[in-house]
């Protein structure tokens, strides 16, 4: 049975999908009108102050971590120190050290330590992959993605953390490689300190490169992703309604009569159809599968740790 810990702005979507798959049996938040709020809501689940009597519960085999980033590392470890299997909200630790100490520990313990990716769940975003994994794109050479808007502007967190840790771990999952150089550069225009507008720049050991531009200072109201293969391209559009993924048969080809000259190929452009399943609910389910030991809990684990990772290098370029 699976606890949810921190009721704030995103535990209760947590919360409200692990009731409807019928497995919510304790909450946790610090506030005590939280706790009334969400006592009165759930009558059957168990409601705790404190995250270390969520540890003790003998009923609970999954803990889920929606609380601020600063806590995720120490609730995390102490979790799966406990033998609780563990979703914990993104990032799941704020620096390289601290993940790959959770991930050790989860795998000394066999224990779930799943990153809440959301977009990893979203049926674009698997589609994406799909493409790629088939072959369907050619080669991939480069990856990018946009995230912008006009706000929200945060004064605690820069835009690498709230908003690149979506794309990141988006570029990561789809090219599955540690990137070898990961460079960032930004501008912190509105409060000291906190980057409102980065770009990042990375480069994986088989050559392909990707660029991600993040920012709450934009007139665009943009979520992309593009990919660019040898044969196809293909955009992912979070904007979109219907048409979230579109597949360009665009190349640039080298016609034996033309002498070596590079040309350019204009095909079909195709708009696949995209399940509309909720991808909340999706990454719940992907929880309770890996703890009833399907799938691969490690490369779960393990993948997370990359975001990370790439997350620390990437901030320790933008502070430098
Ligand atoms: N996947 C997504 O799209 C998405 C969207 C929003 C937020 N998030 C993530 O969800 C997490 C929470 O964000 P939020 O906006 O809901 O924060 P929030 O500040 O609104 O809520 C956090 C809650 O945690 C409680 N809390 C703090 N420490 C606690 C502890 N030790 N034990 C129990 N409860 C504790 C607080 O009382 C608060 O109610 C963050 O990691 C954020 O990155 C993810």
């Amino acid at each position: 049975m699976i606890a949810v810990a921190g009721l704030g702005y995103w535990g209760p979507n947590l919360a409200r999908n692990f009731a409807e798959l019928g497995v919510l049996s304790a909450l946790c938040d610090l506030d005590p009108g939280l706790r009334a709020r969400f006592a009165e809501r759930y009558p059957s689940v168990r409601m705790y102050a404190e995250f270390d009597e969520l540890l003790q519960d003998d009923g609970i085999t999954g803990i889920v971590i929606a609380t601020p980033v600063p806590t995720h590392y120490p609730l995390a470890r102490s979790a799966l120190a406990a033998g609780k299997h563990v979703l914990v909200e993104k990032p799941p630790a704020m620096r390289g050290s601290e993940i790959d100490e959770l991930v050790a520990l989860a795998a000394e313990h066999d224990l779930v330590l799943m990153p809440g990716h959301l977009l990893l769940y979203h049926p674009g975003v698997r589609k994406l992959k799909e493409l790629i994994d088939a072959g369907e794109l050619g080669e991939v050479l480069c990856v990018y993605g946009n995230r912008q808007n006009l706000g929200i502007v945060r004064t605690n967190e820069n835009a690498l953390w709230s908003l690149g840790v979506h794309d990141l771990s988006v570029i990561l999952y789809l090219l599955d490689e540690e990137p070898a150089e990961a460079v960032a550069h930004g501008r912190d225009f509105l409060t000291e300190g906190v980057e409102d507008v980065v770009f990042c720049f990375l480069r994986f050991p088989s050559g392909k490169i990707a660029h991600m531009h993040l920012s709450w200072l934009d007139p665009h109201k943009m979520r992309k992703m593009t990919v660019v293969g040898r044969e196809k391209m293909v955009v992912f559009d979070d904007m979109e309604l219907e048409r979230k993924v579109t597949i360009y048969e665009k190349s640039p080809w080298k016609r034996a009569e033309s002498y070596g000259e590079w040309q350019t190929r204009s095909g079909d452009i195709s708009i696949p159809k995209i399940a509309t399943d909720e991808p909340l609910k999706l990454e719940c389910q992907e929880f309770l599968r890996l703890i009833a030991g399907e799938g691969d809990r490690r490369k779960v684990a393990e993948d997370g740790a990359r975001v990370v990772r790439a997350l620390d290098r990437l901030t320790v370029s933008l502070d430098g």
